[in-house]
C-alpha cells in the first residue's frame, strides 16, 4: 500500500509517498514509486503519526453501560488514537492475575485500536509476580499510598523497569472533600523523591498547573508528566456543573491561563486525555460522578491550539504521539512517520470549523465539558498497523483486529527497503 500527501516527518511537513508493508513503513519517497497510490494530497489534509494516549478507561467488564473495549477503541479511531492504555479502576478491579487475563481476553476480542493494560495495585503480593507479562504498567490511586505493601511493589516495579503511573492526590491532604492543588504537590514530591530514590520509571498523570510540571522534574528522564486538555482550557471560575466535574478538579482561571501559556516552555511530557466515561444520571446530583469522555475532542482540540499559534505542529505529534511512544518503551517502533516504523497514521482535515456535538460521539457517554466548542477540522481516517481502521465516520476493521501493545515490544523494524 502507498499513501501520498503532506506528511508531518518529525517537525517538518513534507509531500511524500509513504509505502507500507505487512504494517510497517518501508519506504518515503518524493517521488511516485510504482503500485497503486492512495490519495490523501487534498486541500488542508495532513498526514500525522497515530495519537497514543497513556490514560483511559475502558470500562468493560461490569461497567460496559458506560463504555466497552469495542465502543472506547472506536472513540478512539474517531479520535486519531492508535493505541489507548487502559486503567484498572474496574469492576472487579483489575489487581488481581485472574482478572488482568480476563481483561486481555475481553480486550483482545473487542478492541478495533490497539491497546496496553495497567495493573492495580495488588492487595497481597502473590499477585504481584508476573503481572508485567501482560501489563505495561501499575496504576497507582489516592487510597494505595498508604497500602503496606507499597514500599515491595515499588521496589519490584523499579527492578523490572516496569512503568508506574500515579494519580498524584495526597488524601491525607484532602479533608472534607476539598480536592486542593497542594495535596497534588504533596503527592507529586512523595513520590518524585521515592522514584529517584530506586530508579522507578514513574510517570505523573493528569497534573493541573505549571508548577506541578516544574515541581516533578528530577532532571533525569525517569520521571514524566501528562496534563489533559480540560486542564489547559476549562477552569473552575467560569465552567461549573455536573459535566465539569472531574478528579482532580478544574482549577481557576488563573491557574488555568498559565498551564496554556506555558504549555510549550514548560517541561511538559506528553498529553493524556483520562477519557473516563459515565452515563449523564450517574453525572447528575451532589455527588455525581467525575470524569468525562475526551477520546474524540482530545486531537481536535489540539489542532485548535495549533491553528491558534499555540502550538506547532510537531507540539501536537511530540506530546500525544512521541513522548508517549517513549514512555511506554516504543519509540523505536512507533511516534513518528518514519521508515522502519509501524504505520500508525492518522489523517486530519483542517478544513472548516465544528462544534463539539456529544450526540454524534462513537463513546458510550454522550456529554463533554466542550459541548458547542468550535474545533478547527476533524479526523479524517485512522490507520493502525497499515489497516484502515477508520474512515469518514465508520470503523472499517472487525472487533479483535487491535492487539496488547506488549506483543509489539519484541517486534523490531523490518529492514528498510533500499527502493527499486
Ligand atoms: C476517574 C473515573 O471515572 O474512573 N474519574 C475522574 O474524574 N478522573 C476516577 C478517578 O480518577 O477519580
Ligand atoms: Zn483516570
Amino acid at each position: 500500500m502507498i499513501i501520498h500527501g503532506k506528511a508531518l516527518l518529525w517537525d517538518r511537513i513534507e509531500n511524500v509517498y509513504i509505502k507500507i508493508d505487512d504494517g510497517w513503513i518501508t519506504d518515503i519517497s518524493k517521488q511516485a514509486p510504482t503500485g497503486e497510490v492512495i490519495e490523501f494530497d487534498k486541500p488542508g489534509m495532513v498526514i500525522l503519526p497515530g495519537m497514543i494516549d497513556l490514560h483511559v478507561h475502558m470500562r468493560d467488564f461490569e461497567q460496559s453501560y458506560k463504555e466497552d473495549f469495542y465502543t472506547g477503541t472506536l472513540s478512539a479511531a474517531a479520535g486519531g488514537v492508535c493505541i489507548v492504555v487502559d486503567m484498572p479502576n474496574t469492576r472487579p478491579r483489575n489487581n488481581r492475575l485472574e482478572v488482568l487475563r480476563r481483561r486481555e481476553a475481553v480486550a483482545s476480542s473487542k478492541a478495533i485500536v490497539d491497546y496496553g493494560l495497567y495493573y492495580g495495585v495488588p492487595e497481597s503480593l502473590d499477585e504481584l509476580e508476573g503481572y508485567e507479562e501482560l501489563a505495561v504498567g501499575m496504576k497507582i490511586y489516592p487510597q494505595d499510598y498508604d497500602n503496606p505493601h507499597l514500599s515491595d511493589i515499588l521496589r519490584y516495579n523499579a527492578n523490572k523497569n516496569i512503568l508506574t503511573v500515579v494519580h498524584p492526590e495526597d488524601p491525607s491532604d484532602m479533608s472534607r472533600g476539598v480536592r486542593s492543588l497542594s495535596s497534588e504537590y504533596k503527592a507529586i514530591s512523595m513520590f518524585r523523591e521515592k522514584a529517584v530514590k530506586l530508579g522507578l520509571r514513574l510517570h505523573l498523570t493528569h497534573l493541573t498547573s505549571v508548577n506541578s510540571i516544574f515541581l516533578a522534574q528530577t532532571g533525569e528522564s525517569n520521571v514524566t508528566t501528562d496534563t489533559c486538555p480540560h486542564y489547559l482550557l476549562l477552569n473552575s471560575d467560569q465552567h461549573k456543573g455536573i459535566y465539569y466535574k472531574v478528579h482532580p478538579p478544574l482549577r481557576p482561571k488563573d491557574i488555568q491561563e498559565s498551564l496554556l501559556e506555558n504549555i510549550k516552555q514548560c517541561p511538559l511530557d506528553a498529553i493524556s486525555t483520562d477519557h473516563a466515561p459515565h452515563t449523564i444520571d450517574e453525572k447528575m446530583g451532589h455527588d455525581g460522578k467525575g470524569g468525562f469522555p475526551g477520546l474524540e475532542t482530545a486531537l481536535p482540540i489540539l489542532m485548535t491550539l495549533y491553528r491558534r499559534a499555540l502550538l506547532t505542529l510537531w507540539d501536537v505529534a511530540r506530546l500525544y504521539s512521541y513522548k508517549p511512544a517513549a514512555i511506554l518503551g516504543l519509540d523505536d517502533i512507533l511516534g513518528t512517520i518514519e521508515p522502519g516504523k509501524l504505520a500508525n497514521l492518522v489523517v486530519y482535515d483542517m478544513d472548516g470549523e465544528y462544534p463539539v456535538d456529544p450526540s454524534g460521539f462513537k463513546t458510550k457517554a454522550k456529554h463533554s465539558p466542550f459541548d458547542g466548542m468550535k474545533v478547527v477540522g476533524r479526523v479524517y481516517c485512522t490507520i493502525v498497523r497499515g489497516r484502515f481502521v477508520y474512515i469518514d465516520g465508520e470503523a472499517h476493521v472487525k472487533n479483535g483486529y487491535g492487539v496488547n501493545i506488549k506483543n509489539l515490544l519484541g517486534a523490531r523494524p523490518k529492514p528498510v527497503s533500499t527502493g527499486d
